[in-house]
């Protein structure tokens, strides 16, 4: 006998449909308070606090890199210069016909060798003239013809960051390029090559030099140092040997035997640089 059911309605289908259908409505408002509550509560905002972290790992690598940096500004400086610098020759453009021609003409001059590969091979050239006598910018120095000793202490003073003048801040990454015996290398070969020797004119420049007491260790002539460390002066560019005297007379330039000049420089006025820098240039 089938069981009688007051409600024709109330079927066990029924029952267990509406048994589920109580549990799904019930799940689903426990879900919605659960996205609203999610909405609505202060939740730590995570990515701002990641950035927060990423920001202050930048911070702390920036400080550490901006201490292995040369100076700010410097490296923008000759990037500057070096674009700016006259590409009139070729000379210095490589795989141009005049550059092939003065490097060939060069290898000749200079004997060719492992100083002149040194030279054009580790970008000395690039500043300083494949010939190491035409300088990018007046602000650097002609190298040829320099006493050897000069030049070896002058490039192991930029690697051991004791010559911290003016520009030296783009000879320091330079040196670590280059081992002690292929400074020593280098030093030889610029000492050999022809100095650049200007027609000193008898002028009131001169009378400065002899006046000042500069001739007792750089020579009559600009041109004969009384010790081999000592440089010499005469073809120098003008404007890189102003920019020393001033950093060797404030104490900005102080390594090697700079302390020997900087008494006599305080008795010499910034015009008075700017005339014998002239006269020992051969500017004028
Ligand atoms: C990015 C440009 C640049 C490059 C590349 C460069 N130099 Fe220099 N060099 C300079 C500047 C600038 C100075 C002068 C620094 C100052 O006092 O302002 C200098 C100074 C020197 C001096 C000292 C000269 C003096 O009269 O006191 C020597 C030696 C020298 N460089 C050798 C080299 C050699 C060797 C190389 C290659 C291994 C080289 N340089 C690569 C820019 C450069
Ligand atoms: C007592 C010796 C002495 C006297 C005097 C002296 N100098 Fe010097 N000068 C030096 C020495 C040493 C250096 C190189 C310093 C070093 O070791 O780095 C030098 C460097 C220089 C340089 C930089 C050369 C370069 O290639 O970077 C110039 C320019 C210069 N002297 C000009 C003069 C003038 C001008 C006078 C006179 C007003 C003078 N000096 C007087 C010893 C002297």
């Amino acid at each position: 006998m089938p069981t009688q059911y007051s409600n024709h309605r109330d079927t066990p289908l029924r029952r267990f449909n509406a048994f589920w259908w109580g549990l799904a409505c019930f799940g689903l408002f426990g879900l919605m308070s659960t996205v609203v509550d999610w909405a609505t509560c202060d939740r730590p905002d995570v990515e701002s606090l990641r950035a927060a972290d990423r920001h202050e790992i930048k911070s702390e690598v920036d400080t550490v890199q901006s201490a292995m940096l040369p100076a700010a500004g410097s490296l923008e400086k000759v990037a500057g210069e070096i674009k700016s610098a006259p590409k009139a020759s070729g000379q210095f453009v490589p795989g141009t016909a005049s550059h092939q021609k003065a490097m060939d003409a060069l290898s000749n001059s200079t004997g060719g060798g492992e100083g002149f590969k040194l030279f054009t091979d580790k970008t000395c050239a690039t500043c300083h003239g494949a010939d190491a006598n035409t300088p990018i910018s007046p602000a650097y120095p002609k190298l040829a013809g320099q006493n050897a000793e000069y030049l070896l202490a002058q490039m192991k003073d930029f690697h051991e960051g004791k010559r911290t003048n003016g520009q030296s801040a783009v000879m320091k990454p330079m040196m670590a390029l280059v081992s002690e015996q292929e400074q020593k290398t280098l030093a030889d070969w610029m000492a050999g090559l022809k100095p650049a020797m200007p027609t000193l004119a008898d002028d009131a420049g001169k009378a400065l030099f002899l006046s000042k007491g500069c001739i007792a260790c750089h020579g009559m002539d600009a041109n004969s140092p009384i010790m081999p460390l000592y440089p010499r002066l005469a073809g120098q560019n003008t404007q890189y040997a102003i920019d020393q005297m001033k950093a060797i007379k404030d104490g900005t330039r102080s390594n090697g035997q700079s302390a020997a000049m900087k008494g006599i420089m305080a008795g010499v006025s910034d015009e008075e640089i700017k005339l014998i820098a002239e006269w020992l240039t051969g500017k004028k």
